[in-house]
């Protein structure tokens, strides 16, 4: 087979997921892997001591479950299928479980990839308890990354991962994001690159009728909709825009998340620039704090930034932010403190994610991690319309919570 051929050449790669693989069977520290939508926190999801150790690494709330990983629909057709143990009055009569019919038209076309379905825990259930949070139900994907798959692979088992980062933070698109809140609490990471997708994969439940929508991701609501008995597939989460009262299904997304240390301002995409100019003005010279470092993430509306060089009213406090930084994830410019004593910012950061969508969530995590380290008091992010499609509503669901409301000036 091809992975032992890869064994038998002991390649570095080979060697650093053979370890990781051997690490995840025997020890209760969870291992951070790359997938295609953000690093993941894996542990064996059969085994309930190494689960309570991403639970503890991440100082996650216990009744958040977690997504259970898979490399194969065989291997899930072993986790809904549970061999009898040997003796129980059931083993006779042993019922086979496959996947509800709803998802096939969903796993034909977006497995392996960014997509979570809910599918009921069996009895006798393989899965360690603290997996599902002792709900009756688990989350399962097949990630498209090659390197998670074949770490699920390697491993032979199914993992459990959260994303890797810690409690409320932004969720981490790079093994160095990981590093940064992890170490010390875990041993190893799997570095494969910054992750393609940069947000989470969408959670759908097709247990309901009509199936629904548990969180905004990878995967969107229009291309759910083509599918076979998807059509009239509900939203069940909240994001503040749209008209659900109902407590968001996904325990996961009542919590903060997606928080840097920084206060983040976000901005409506219909929003004038005069209008956020102003608002950012009296915002300094409202709060304590006597100079301020801020950033601003651009998405595609303010094509000179916030033009703050020629602004009249920001004149006397900010010094122009460079136009020029069009590049993704590009160093900021720093900008001096202009030196008068009335100065109230100290330097202000520039980051253009870039003008397409994909641009936007490829990049959004890692411009808000960045923004922290430079130490920033405030973060103004421009966001953009729900209505430029899913992974858009997907991006804004990230900022909102991140930044509690949204403004319209
Ligand atoms: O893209 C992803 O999904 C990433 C990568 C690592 O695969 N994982 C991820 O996991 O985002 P996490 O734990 O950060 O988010 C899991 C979400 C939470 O909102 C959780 O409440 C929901 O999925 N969830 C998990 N199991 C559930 C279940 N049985 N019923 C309802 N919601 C569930
Ligand atoms: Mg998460």
């Amino acid at each position: 087979e091809w992975w032992a051929d890869e064994k038998k050449s002991q390649t570095p790669e080979s060697k650093a997921i053979e370890e990781a693989a051997q690490f995840l069977r025997t020890s209760d520290l969870p291992v951070a892997f790359p997938t295609e939508t953000v690093y993941g926190l894996g542990a064996d999801a059969t085994r309930s001591a190494s689960v309570r150790g991403i639970y503890r690494a991440k100082q996650r709330p216990s009744d958040n479950p977690l997504i259970v990983h898979i490399d194969s629909l065989e291997m899930l057709g072993r986790l809904l299928n549970p061999s009898p143990r040997p003796g129980s009055p059931n083993s006779a009569k042993t019922r086979h479980m496959s996947i509800p019919p709803i998802y096939n038209p969903l796993l034909e076309r977006f497995w392996p990839g960014p997509l979570t379905i809910i599918l009921p825990n069996p009895s006798g259930s393989a899965l360690a308890p603290e997996v599902t949070s002792n709900l009756m139900t688990f989350g399962v994907r097949m990630p498209s990354s090659v390197l998670a798959r074949l770490l699920i692979h390697v491993t032979d088992r199914p993992l459990a991962a959260p994303s890797a980062n810690a409690s409320t933070k932004p969720s981490p698109t790079t093994a160095q994001h990981v590093y940064h809140d992890l170490h010390g609490r875990i041993d190893l990471i799997l570095d494969g690159g910054a992750s393609g997708v940069g947000v989470e994969s969408t959670v759908v439940d097709g247990l309901c009728d009509p199936p629904a929508i548990l969180r905004p991701g990878g995967i969107g609501i229009e291309e759910l909709r083509k599918c076979a008995g998807w059509e009239n597939v509900t939203v069940a989460y909240n994001d503040g825009t749209l008209d659900v009262k109902e407590v968001p299904r996904a325990p996961g997304m009542k919590y903060r998340h997606y928080s840097p240390k920084a206060r983040v301002v976000l901005f409506e995409a219909s929003s004038n620039l005069a209008g956020v100019k102003r608002h950012v003005q009296k915002d300094l010279q409202d709060s304590a704090i006597g100079a301020h470092n801020i950033g601003i993430v651009r998405t595609r509306n303010w094509p000179q930034g916030l033009g703050l060089a020629s602004d009249e009213v920001l004149a006397s406090t900010l010094q122009p932010v460079s136009s020029a930084i069009e590049n993704l994830l590009s160093f900021p410019v720093p900008v001096q403190e202009t030196g008068s004593p009335s100065s109230r910012t100290k330097l202000a950061y520039d980051y253009h994610l870039g003008s397409d969508t994909s641009a936007n969530a490829h990049g959004l995590f890692a411009a808000l991690r960045a923004l922290d380290e430079l130490d920033v008091d405030v973060i103004y992010v421009e966001g953009i319309s729900d209505r430029d499609g899913d992974l858009a509503a997907a991006v804004m669901n990230r900022l909102r919570k991140a930044a509690g409301t949204e403004m319209k000036v």
